[in-house]
């Protein structure tokens, strides 16, 4: 029996490998109620906090309320809230959990959703804090894998891209080590994982190697993922714009890898995967922003109570 409702859902490290699966087992099972899903969260009320720019995160948990038959509300920029006159993220949380069932928030502090759920008495989820943690992602993610790929254990993965700074892979990596996954990391120089997702990847035990160009490995993958230079987190324009285009993924080069290679991406994009990729079977990334959403139907859900 696993105990989901009122919890808060701050990082993926805090799910035992069996809640994950139960996880993707529910988004599966709310897919196959059909329209019996509409009525699971009448009446209820999810509030989206979010202090940081986003497109598939927020509205995908809006999407998921709705289509759930609930009511969503909140705000996308700090400034349309009364953060704008100095409130406190305790004291906004403290009175949002007042108003709604369950808050879903995003904001650039480190630790912030973590510090949410302690002034709530409602279940927080974490959509993103700063450059720490996205386990909602990540848990799209894995439901994406297993969808598209049929099992995590052995998998060859690759991530490509700003290692330093994109928080999905923090995230997503140290829970497919658990799942046993083989993580290979391309990353353009100084923006290698840091310190602490290496260590914990070391401590877990897992089977990962580190290197700045992908070609040599490339036809062993069975799953490249990609992420975009973070721009928002670099402190120099001058360095970002250094380090903008030191990757790109084109038609040719998935001549140079396996006929199924998953091409995924949390998105949004900007120049590292070229749109002539997009017609190919390879790209799965819009099809992984879908999974996205049912996982965060199954998470409001089970948070909620109203399944089990
Ligand atoms: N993947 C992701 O978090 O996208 P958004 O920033 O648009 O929410």
């Amino acid at each position: 029996m696993h105990q989901f409702q009122g919890r808060h859902i701050i990082d993926t490290a805090d799910l035992t490998t069996e809640e994950v699966m139960f996880l993707i087992e529910t988004a599966d099972r709310i897919e196959a109620m059909g329209p019996a899903a509409r009525d699971l969260c009448k009446g209820k009320i999810l509030a989206t906090l979010f202090w940081e720019p986003s497109t598939r995160t927020r509205l995908s948990f809006e999407a998921a309320m709705y289509r759930l038959g609930g009511n969503v509300i909140g705000f996308s920029e700090a400034m349309s809230s009364s953060v704008s006159k100095g409130e406190t993220l305790a004291d906004t949380i403290q009175t949002v959990a007042l108003y709604s069932d369950i808050i879903a928030m995003r904001h650039p502090g480190e630790g912030s959703a973590l510090a949410a759920s302690m002034s709530s008495r409602v279940p927080i989820i974490n959509g993103g804090d700063g450059a720490h943690l996205h386990p909602t992602q990540t848990l799209g993610d894995c439901y994406t894998l297993i969808m598209e790929k049929g099992r995590l254990k052995g998998l060859k993965v690759g991530f490509l891209g700003d290692l330093l700074f994109g928080r999905t892979v923090h995230t997503l990596v140290r829970l497919l080590a658990r799942f046993g996954v083989e993580l290979h990391f391309f990353a353009p120089e100084g923006l290698n994982i840091p310190d602490y997702v290496r260590d914990s990847l070391v401590k877990a035990g897992a089977t990962f190697t580190e290197q700045t160009e992908l070609d040599a490995r490339l036809p062993e993958l069975d799953v490249l993922y990609v992420t975009r230079i973070q721009k928002e987190r670099f402190f120099s324009e001058e360095e970002y714009l250094r380090k903008k285009n030191s990757y790109s993924i084109t038609r040719e080069t998935l001549e140079k890898a396996k006929d199924d290679i998953l091409i995924l991406h949390p998105l949004p994009r900007n120049e590292e995967i070229a749109m002539e990729v997009d017609p190919t079977p390879n790209a799965g990334y819009f099809r992984q922003a879908e999974y996205g959403l049912k996982m965060r139907m199954a998470l409001i859900s089970l948070c909620l109570g109203v399944l089990s």
